[in-house]
Protein backbone atom coordinates (compact mmCIF):
# COMPACT_ATOMS: atom_id res chain seq x y z
CA UNK A 1 0.00 0.00 0.00
CA UNK A 2 1.08 3.28 -0.78
CA UNK A 3 0.12 6.98 0.59
CA UNK A 4 -0.71 9.89 -1.83
CA UNK A 5 -0.06 13.07 -0.43
CA UNK A 6 -4.00 13.77 -0.79
CA UNK A 7 -3.74 11.37 1.92
CA UNK A 8 -5.68 8.63 0.37
CA UNK A 9 -4.96 4.96 0.07
CA UNK A 10 -3.93 3.60 -3.37
CA UNK A 11 -2.99 0.23 -4.04
CA UNK A 12 -0.12 -0.46 -6.54
CA UNK A 13 -2.93 -2.17 -8.78
CA UNK A 14 -4.70 1.24 -9.09
CA UNK A 15 -1.73 2.85 -9.57
CA UNK A 16 -1.26 0.85 -13.03
CA UNK A 17 -5.06 1.88 -14.06
CA UNK A 18 -4.17 4.17 -17.33
CA UNK A 19 -7.19 6.47 -17.87
CA UNK A 20 -8.90 5.01 -20.55
CA UNK A 21 -12.61 6.45 -21.98
CA UNK A 22 -12.93 2.66 -22.58
CA UNK A 23 -15.34 1.21 -20.18
CA UNK A 24 -14.01 -1.66 -17.14
CA UNK A 25 -15.75 -4.37 -19.43
CA UNK A 26 -14.25 -3.19 -22.69
CA UNK A 27 -10.84 -3.55 -21.38
CA UNK A 28 -11.48 -6.81 -19.52
CA UNK A 29 -12.60 -8.15 -23.28
CA UNK A 30 -9.66 -7.40 -24.80
CA UNK A 31 -6.86 -7.96 -22.23
CA UNK A 32 -8.40 -11.03 -22.12
CA UNK A 33 -8.04 -11.52 -25.59
CA UNK A 34 -4.81 -10.18 -25.99
CA UNK A 35 -2.77 -11.72 -22.66
CA UNK A 36 -2.85 -14.99 -23.95
CA UNK A 37 -1.70 -14.21 -27.70
CA UNK A 38 1.32 -12.52 -25.89
CA UNK A 39 1.77 -15.85 -23.78
CA UNK A 40 1.37 -18.05 -27.22
CA UNK A 41 3.90 -15.64 -28.52
CA UNK A 42 6.68 -16.11 -26.34
CA UNK A 43 6.03 -20.10 -26.23
CA UNK A 44 5.92 -20.18 -29.82
CA UNK A 45 9.43 -18.00 -30.22
CA UNK A 46 11.09 -20.61 -28.03
CA UNK A 47 9.89 -23.62 -29.74
CA UNK A 48 10.83 -21.77 -33.26
CA UNK A 49 14.53 -21.02 -31.59
CA UNK A 50 14.53 -24.13 -30.08
CA UNK A 51 14.16 -25.67 -34.02
CA UNK A 52 16.45 -23.16 -34.51
CA UNK A 53 19.39 -24.67 -32.39
CA UNK A 54 18.67 -28.47 -32.66
CA UNK A 55 18.14 -28.57 -36.24
CA UNK A 56 20.25 -31.32 -38.75
CA UNK A 57 19.80 -32.53 -41.69
CA UNK A 58 21.02 -31.24 -45.83
CA UNK A 59 18.71 -28.39 -45.50
CA UNK A 60 20.19 -26.79 -42.20
CA UNK A 61 21.23 -23.39 -43.76
CA UNK A 62 18.10 -22.57 -45.52
CA UNK A 63 15.68 -23.75 -42.44
CA UNK A 64 17.99 -22.48 -39.36
CA UNK A 65 17.74 -19.10 -41.46
CA UNK A 66 14.19 -18.93 -41.59
CA UNK A 67 13.32 -20.51 -38.27
CA UNK A 68 15.80 -17.54 -37.04
CA UNK A 69 14.08 -14.81 -39.22
CA UNK A 70 10.75 -16.13 -37.69
CA UNK A 71 11.81 -15.79 -34.03
CA UNK A 72 12.90 -12.33 -34.38
CA UNK A 73 9.16 -11.45 -36.14
CA UNK A 74 7.59 -13.46 -33.14
CA UNK A 75 9.41 -11.39 -30.19
CA UNK A 76 8.85 -8.15 -32.03
CA UNK A 77 5.36 -8.73 -31.15
CA UNK A 78 5.13 -9.41 -27.55
CA UNK A 79 6.06 -6.02 -26.47
CA UNK A 80 3.81 -4.23 -29.01
CA UNK A 81 1.19 -6.33 -27.53
CA UNK A 82 2.14 -5.86 -23.43
CA UNK A 83 2.06 -2.59 -24.36
CA UNK A 84 -1.01 -2.23 -25.87
CA UNK A 85 -2.92 -3.63 -22.96
CA UNK A 86 -1.08 -1.35 -20.64
CA UNK A 87 -1.97 1.80 -23.14
CA UNK A 88 -5.61 1.16 -21.73
CA UNK A 89 -4.91 0.35 -18.44
CA UNK A 90 -4.81 -3.22 -18.38
CA UNK A 91 -1.91 -5.34 -16.72
CA UNK A 92 -0.06 -8.24 -18.63
CA UNK A 93 2.43 -10.89 -18.80
CA UNK A 94 4.67 -11.23 -15.45
CA UNK A 95 6.67 -13.96 -15.91
CA UNK A 96 7.42 -17.77 -17.17
CA UNK A 97 5.10 -18.89 -14.62
CA UNK A 98 2.30 -16.54 -16.09
CA UNK A 99 3.22 -17.43 -19.61
CA UNK A 100 2.67 -21.22 -19.11
CA UNK A 101 -0.40 -20.50 -17.37
CA UNK A 102 -2.19 -18.62 -20.34
CA UNK A 103 -0.57 -20.42 -23.28
CA UNK A 104 -2.05 -22.74 -25.52
CA UNK A 105 1.23 -23.77 -27.53
CA UNK A 106 2.99 -26.64 -26.11
CA UNK A 107 6.42 -26.88 -25.72
CA UNK A 108 8.36 -29.47 -27.75
CA UNK A 109 11.19 -31.35 -25.11
CA UNK A 110 11.83 -33.71 -27.86
CA UNK A 111 15.67 -35.23 -27.90
CA UNK A 112 15.21 -35.26 -31.82
CA UNK A 113 12.64 -33.72 -34.56
CA UNK A 114 13.24 -34.43 -37.64
CA UNK A 115 13.74 -31.12 -39.96
CA UNK A 116 10.18 -32.02 -41.90
CA UNK A 117 8.67 -32.65 -38.62
CA UNK A 118 9.86 -29.32 -37.54
CA UNK A 119 8.09 -27.40 -40.54
CA UNK A 120 5.03 -29.18 -40.11
CA UNK A 121 4.57 -28.61 -36.47
CA UNK A 122 5.17 -24.58 -36.59
CA UNK A 123 3.09 -24.93 -39.61
CA UNK A 124 0.35 -25.88 -37.28
CA UNK A 125 1.33 -23.88 -34.41
CA UNK A 126 1.50 -20.55 -36.59
CA UNK A 127 -1.60 -21.39 -38.35
CA UNK A 128 -3.89 -22.11 -34.84
CA UNK A 129 -2.21 -18.41 -33.67
CA UNK A 130 -3.29 -17.21 -36.69
CA UNK A 131 -6.92 -18.05 -36.14
CA UNK A 132 -6.98 -16.62 -32.19
CA UNK A 133 -4.83 -13.25 -33.53
CA UNK A 134 -8.20 -12.85 -36.08
CA UNK A 135 -10.81 -13.91 -33.63
CA UNK A 136 -8.74 -11.25 -30.76
CA UNK A 137 -9.64 -8.64 -33.93
CA UNK A 138 -12.86 -8.95 -33.56
CA UNK A 139 -12.83 -8.54 -29.67
CA UNK A 140 -11.23 -5.58 -30.13
CA UNK A 141 -13.67 -4.34 -32.98
CA UNK A 142 -16.78 -5.02 -31.09
CA UNK A 143 -15.38 -3.10 -27.36
CA UNK A 144 -14.30 -0.16 -29.36
CA UNK A 145 -10.39 -0.81 -29.12
CA UNK A 146 -9.54 0.25 -32.47
CA UNK A 147 -5.39 1.00 -31.74
CA UNK A 148 -5.06 -2.81 -30.76
CA UNK A 149 -7.13 -4.26 -33.50
CA UNK A 150 -4.90 -2.33 -36.07
CA UNK A 151 -1.54 -3.74 -34.55
CA UNK A 152 -3.19 -7.29 -34.46
CA UNK A 153 -4.01 -7.05 -37.84
CA UNK A 154 -0.36 -6.32 -38.60
CA UNK A 155 1.02 -9.01 -36.40
CA UNK A 156 -1.81 -11.29 -37.82
CA UNK A 157 0.08 -10.64 -41.54
CA UNK A 158 3.37 -11.17 -40.33
CA UNK A 159 1.77 -14.50 -38.79
CA UNK A 160 0.28 -15.95 -42.38
CA UNK A 161 3.59 -14.71 -43.82
CA UNK A 162 5.02 -17.70 -41.49
CA UNK A 163 2.67 -19.88 -42.45
CA UNK A 164 2.72 -19.27 -46.28
CA UNK A 165 6.65 -20.24 -46.00
CA UNK A 166 5.76 -22.81 -43.89
CA UNK A 167 3.17 -24.43 -46.12
CA UNK A 168 5.41 -23.97 -49.13
CA UNK A 169 8.61 -26.24 -47.83
CA UNK A 170 6.03 -28.29 -46.62
CA UNK A 171 4.52 -29.37 -50.08
CA UNK A 172 8.28 -29.15 -51.57
CA UNK A 173 9.35 -31.87 -48.60
CA UNK A 174 6.33 -34.25 -49.75
CA UNK A 175 5.85 -34.20 -53.67
CA UNK A 176 9.14 -36.72 -54.63
CA UNK A 177 10.55 -35.93 -57.34
CA UNK A 178 9.73 -32.48 -57.52
CA UNK A 179 12.16 -29.85 -59.07
CA UNK A 180 12.58 -27.68 -56.73
CA UNK A 181 15.25 -30.07 -55.08
CA UNK A 182 12.53 -32.13 -52.44
CA UNK A 183 13.52 -35.71 -53.16
CA UNK A 184 17.37 -36.17 -52.72
CA UNK A 185 17.27 -39.64 -54.47
CA UNK A 186 15.84 -38.16 -57.96
CA UNK A 187 17.93 -35.50 -58.24
CA UNK A 188 21.41 -37.40 -57.13
CA UNK A 189 19.96 -39.86 -60.14
CA UNK A 190 19.97 -36.61 -62.11
CA UNK A 191 23.25 -35.49 -61.64
CA UNK A 192 24.72 -38.78 -62.40
CA UNK A 193 23.07 -39.30 -65.63
CA UNK A 194 24.66 -35.65 -66.57
CA UNK A 195 28.29 -36.57 -65.34
CA UNK A 196 28.62 -39.41 -67.27
CA UNK A 197 30.30 -37.11 -70.03
CA UNK A 198 30.84 -40.03 -72.86
CA UNK A 199 27.17 -40.34 -73.55
CA UNK A 200 27.92 -36.69 -74.80
CA UNK A 201 31.57 -37.03 -76.52
CA UNK A 202 31.96 -35.54 -79.90
CA UNK A 203 31.95 -38.51 -82.73
CA UNK A 204 35.78 -38.86 -84.21
CA UNK A 205 36.35 -38.37 -87.80
CA UNK A 206 34.67 -41.75 -89.63
CA UNK A 207 33.20 -42.90 -86.40
CA UNK A 208 29.10 -43.88 -86.12
CA UNK A 209 27.33 -40.51 -84.29
CA UNK A 210 24.52 -42.06 -83.14
CA UNK A 211 24.40 -42.21 -79.11
CA UNK A 212 26.86 -44.93 -77.63
CA UNK A 213 23.91 -45.44 -74.81
FE1 LIG B 1 21.20 -18.14 -33.89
Amino acid sequence: MEHRNTGKTVSPASRLATPTDLEPAEVRAVVEAVNPLIADAVALYLKTKNYHWHLSGPRFREYHLLFDEQAEAILASVDVLAERVRKIGGTTIRGVSHVSELRTIADDNDDFVPAGEMVRRLLENNRRMAERQRAAISVCEENRDTPTGNVLQEILDETERRVWFLYEISQRDESPGSPAGGNDHHRRAREAQYSDWSLYAIPEAGEDPSPRA
